[in-house]
């Protein structure tokens, strides 16, 4: 096949080539730095070659050339966990936090998720898509060319819906690749908090009515649960998860992110894509997801934002063999950015990954925990062309340059997305 566009003149390219799998270990630390070539995509949008710029203008003397200027060209960023779909912001709870009331004691007073629940209810489904969409549009700018999407601030079953369809549609509108994920179980909503309502009640709303219903039209590739004591324990996650898993839904937990409660453990039973968070795993939970092959997803903007000094420990999953992705958890509460380059940052200086582990985490394993990892995630022959250049001449200069923007273009399937 005849390419159509070739990237040339870039400084590095950063492919993270190599098996269409999570990389663990010793692997993960390799991101494949090449310099002096170039990729040719084709009218498919999918990777041709990775070869010297002379002789990829050689073999495809026709093609159109995208010109990468001296900067670095990357797999564009996987950001495997965001709740994207919100209404208002809530920046006065920035405040609460600093004057030492807590994440948890936030939502026990109605506040937190409960807030953006009661937000979330009064609006329409347009106008939720246009917010949504110049959210999304600004991770995009960032480099960040597939974002998993959770529901999980409608808590009931047409809120719930209204989300996913938001989801479903801008999927269709926009220039970047988008995961729906149903968070049905993101809190246990205040209505079913007070007599003559249970919260067992509205495990079997989740159960019996949400699941079937989001399975019945397709919205969703995954399921995921806020696994955490106050919130959602071992034994419901797991009623929920058993179900959503009958109903052909691939899993994801919110495990062990504030206090221990063996949510990884649950995550390595139940086979889960991706156990994320973590920042209160213990021993066991590490060696569990390391047996069952899991995608530690790490958000460490959620513990800055947060104001917490305990991170995940990613050397320790990284020793074990877990294989480790990085995210923004992009979310009105406990992680409101957008720069996934700011995410490598944390990644190098609050979870002590090298660059390239950082990148690949970015990458190949965001695509493992999205499950797309043969398709996505690396440049490589027959992979999509979902690329994203840096207005930088080293690749570690992306995590260095902190809290700067230095994407320049990102494309998808060879498409300008960003910046085109
Ligand atoms: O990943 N932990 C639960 N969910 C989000 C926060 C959601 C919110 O506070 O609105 C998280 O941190
Ligand atoms: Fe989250």
């Amino acid at each position: 096949m005849t390419a159509t566009t070739l990237f040339v003149n870039a400084a590095e390219v950063v492919t993270c080539a190599g098996p269409p799998r999570a990389r663990r270990g010793a692997e993960q630390a390799d991101a494949v730095v090449r310099r002096g070539v170039g990729v040719a995509v084709g009218a498919d949008g999918r990777i041709l070659a990775v070869a010297p710029d002379a002789d990829l203008r050689a073999a495809h003397p026709a093609a159109a050339h995208a010109d990468c200027a001296g900067g670095v060209l990357t797999p564009g960023f996987v950001d495997s966990h965001t709740h994207a779909i919100f209404g208002r912001a809530r920046y006065e709870e920035q405040e609460l936090r600093a004057a030492g009331v807590g994440y948890l004691e936030i939502a026990r007073r109605g506040g937190g998720i409960h807030s953006s629940v009661r937000d979330l209810r009064q609006r329409s489904a347009d106008d939720l898509a246009v917010l949504a969409a110049a959210r999304l549009r600004r991770l995009a700018a960032h480099g960040t060319t597939t974002i998993e999407v959770k529901s999980g601030y409608g808590l009931s079953l047409e809120a719930e819906l209204t989300t996913l369809r938001v989801i479903r549609r801008l999927a269709a509108e926009l220039p970047v690749r988008l995961v729906p994920t149903f968070l049905g179980a993101h809190e246990v909503p205040l209505e079913y908090r007070e007599v003559p309502r249970t919260r067992a009640e509205y495990l079997d709303v989740v159960v019996e009515e949400m699941i079937p219903a989001v399975a019945r039209e397709g919205l969703a590739r995954f399921c995921d649960v806020f696994c955490e004591p106050g919130v959602y324990t071992v034994d419901e996650t797991r009623r929920i998860l058993t179900a959503a898993r009958g109903a052909g839904m691939a899993l994801k937990l919110h495990a062990d992110e504030l206090e221990n409660g063996a949510a990884a453990e649950l995550a390595a039973e139940l086979g889960a894509t991706s156990a994320d968070h973590l920042a209160a795993i213990s021993e066991p939970g590490i060696a569990a997801l390391a047996q069952a092959g899991t995608v530690a997803t790490l958000l460490p903007g959620t513990m800055l934002f947060l104001g917490r000094s305990r991170q995940a420990p990613a050397r320790a999953l990284l020793a074990a063999g877990v294989p480790v992705a990085l995210a923004s958890d992009f979310n009105p509460g406990t992680s409101p950015t957008v720069n996934f380059p700011l995410v490598l940052t944390l990644g190098v200086s609050q979870l002590r990954l090298s660059v390239g582990e950082a990148l690949v985490a970015a990458t190949v394993n965001g695509a493992a925990a999205v499950g797309l990892a043969g398709e996505i995630g690396q440049l490589a022959p027959g992979f999509r062309a979902d690329l994203a250049l840096f207005d930088v001449g080293d690749h570690r200069e992306i995590p260095y340059w902190y809290g700067d923007h230095r994407c320049l273009r990102t494309w998808v399937d060879g498409r300008p997305a960003h910046g085109g």
